[in-house]
């Protein structure tokens, strides 16, 4: 396995792999890599030549200091797992390397990108994008690999492949979750052992209302997992919503659209941590 720091090595190595006539997977992530990065991993190498995997704490998408300077950063523990995974090259570039200037590049793709995270957290995906384009840009991959936990994220990116008319195939990949069901995340390393426990309530709420929703209505549903999550202490609703799994709108009955999802995000514990998680109606 390769870890290049350049965009220069980068593009040389992936020029080589070209070469070669190899397909190119790319699995972006921001590191402190675990099981759900690790199944996007998996599914690249399965699906491809050539695995390209980023490590890069994006700074632009955070839209709260205190969480970029907190946020994880555990470069050698990723690369051993990453080797382990067989993925041939990790790009863990420096910020000056990304952003040698700063990226005033304005990415805008409503009605997407400004419901749920995008009205809480202003400036995040167009951050988001301003990275993802040039990882596609100097990647230029056959595939990119991207976690349903971050549902949103995936139809902004979708969007904006589509508006940059990039040759490049989303491939969703299911939520990897706990045994306990809480969703994987970076984040859950900033819990303590028992708002761990506290927090695996979320999904228990969002899978116990699946078969609430059968017989109720989709306000119900939606109030009734607020309201149970909130009853329990170190737990923090910010939003649920109920939304059309591809535009992400709101519906208001469950026979407004094709595909239903329902995303949260929650604070948990004293120091809150900002969770997110989804579930799947239909
Ligand atoms: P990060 O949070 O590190 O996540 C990298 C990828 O792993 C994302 O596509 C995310 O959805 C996926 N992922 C995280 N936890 C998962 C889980 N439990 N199950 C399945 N997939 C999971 O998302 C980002 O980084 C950044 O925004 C990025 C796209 C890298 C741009 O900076």
């Amino acid at each position: 396995m390769e870890v290049v720091t350049t965009v220069r090595a980068l593009r040389r190595y992936i020029s080589g792999a070209r070469q070669e006539g190899k397909t190119i997977g790319l699995v972006p992530t921001m590191g402190a890599l675990h099981e759900g990065h690790a199944s996007l991993v998996r599914t690249s190498v399965k699906e491809n030549d050539c695995t390209v995997v980023s490590v890069f704490v994006n700074p632009t998408q955070f839209n709260n200091k205190n969480d970029l300077r907190t946020y994880p950063r555990t470069l050698d523990a990723d690369c051993a797992l990453l080797e382990s995974l067989h993925a041939d090259c990790v790009f863990a570039p420096s910020v000056e390397e990304v952003y040698p200037e700063p990226d005033t590049r304005v990415f805008s793709y409503p009605p997407t990108d400004v419901v749920m995270e995008g009205s809480r957290r202003p400036g995040h995906f167009n951050g988001v994008c301003q990275v993802v384009s040039k990882l596609f840009y100097f990647v230029e991959p056959d595939r990119a690999y991207l976690g349903e936990k971050d549902y949103q994220q995936i139809a902004v990116v979708r969007a904006m492949v589509n508006d940059l008319k990039l040759n490049i195939e989303i491939r969703p990949c299911p939520i990897v979750r706990e045994a306990s069901g809480l969703a994987m995340s970076s984040r859950n390393t900033l819990l303590t052992e028992t708002e761990r426990k506290t927090a695996c309530n979320i999904y228990k709420e969002l899978h116990s209302s699946l078969r609430y929703a059968k017989n109720h209505s989709v306000d119900e549903t939606r109030q009734r997992v607020i309201d149970r999550l909130n009853s329990i202490e170190g737990l923090e609703v910010e939003y649920y919503e109920i939304v059309d799994g591809d535009t992400l709108q709101s519906i208001s009955d469950w026979a407004d659209a094709l595909h239903v999802v329902g995303c949260i995000t929650v604070y948990c514990g004293s120091i809150p941590v900002r969770l997110i998680d989804n579930i799947k109606y239909k």
